[in-house]
């Protein structure tokens, strides 16, 4: 009998699809699934972190929860890349808006991500690396949010390590630099995927800004995530 390839954090009790939805709550990885897949099976339960394949317009889509920040997105994208095959990883989040004129529930895409994080030190570069959404599947997200009048901010975001900040000119340092959007995930996802040479691309929504003080209550947050839920499976389902 055939071993089935398993990892300290994904143990795979159906097949996982080459492309992977990844929002930060294995609850909202749930939802999609059973909200928009057909034929749904569950591929993992390790430590409640929940994911599921099914189909999308007669497409295999695997749909799993990341957690939160670089050190927990980074292991589940390193383990689905290369033990399970995937070549597609989308995160679908929320962001804190660093600028004034982002509202809430805009859609963000992080074409960068800089990062406050110690994480791309592992790798042992001469510099300073710029982690890189795919230019593919930013211009097919750009494509569907055009195609529904949907208004996106493409632009560079930081992905950081610290939600309380102790130090209270950080924000402001980062938006002096044009950067759209806080958020905690991306420049782990966005590196990993990059040695490995597969494709990912960060999505937010936004649920509060920074600037202004404006935040969403969780009803309102749950009904923009679902648009941009449905704009991402339009481009994985591609
Ligand atoms: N900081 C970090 N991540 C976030 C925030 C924030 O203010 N809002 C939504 N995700």
């Amino acid at each position: 009998m055939t071993e089935v390839a398993q990892t300290p954090h994904i143990r795979p009790t159906a097949p996982i699809a080459s492309t992977v939805l990844l929002p930060g709550d294995p609850l909202r990885a749930q939802f999609i699934a059973h909200t928009y897949l057909d034929d749904v099976q569950q591929f993992n339960a390790v430590r409640n972190m929940v994911g599921f394949t099914g189909t999308y317009r007669g497409r295999e889509i695997s749909v799993m929860g990341s957690g939160m920040g670089i050190p927990s997105i980074s292991l589940y994208a390193w383990e689905l890349i290369h033990v399970f095959g995937a070549k597609r990883l989308i995160r679908i989040g929320s962001c804190g808006a660093m600028q004034p004129d982002l509202d809430l529930y805009d859609i963000v895409i992080a074409q960068s991500a800089s990062t406050d994080s110690h994480f791309l030190h592992h790798y042992n570069l001469p510099g300073t690396y710029a982690p890189t959404g795919s230019y593919r599947l930013l211009r097919a997200f750009d494509h569907a949010a055009s195609e529904r009048h949907i208004d996106v901010h493409v632009g560079n975001i930081l992905s950081t390590d610290v939600f309380y900040n102790a130090a209270d000119d950080v924000n402001e340092r980062w938006a002096a630099m044009g950067v759209l959007a806080v958020e905690m995930e991306s420049a782990g996802l966005y590196a990993v995927a990059a040695e490995a040479g597969i494709e990912a691309l960060g999505v937010f929504t936004v649920s509060d800004n920074l600037v202004t003080g404006a935040k969403t209550t969780a009803h309102e947050r749950e009904q923009a995530f679902t648009q941009m839920a449905e704009l991402a499976l339009s481009v994985a389902g591609k």
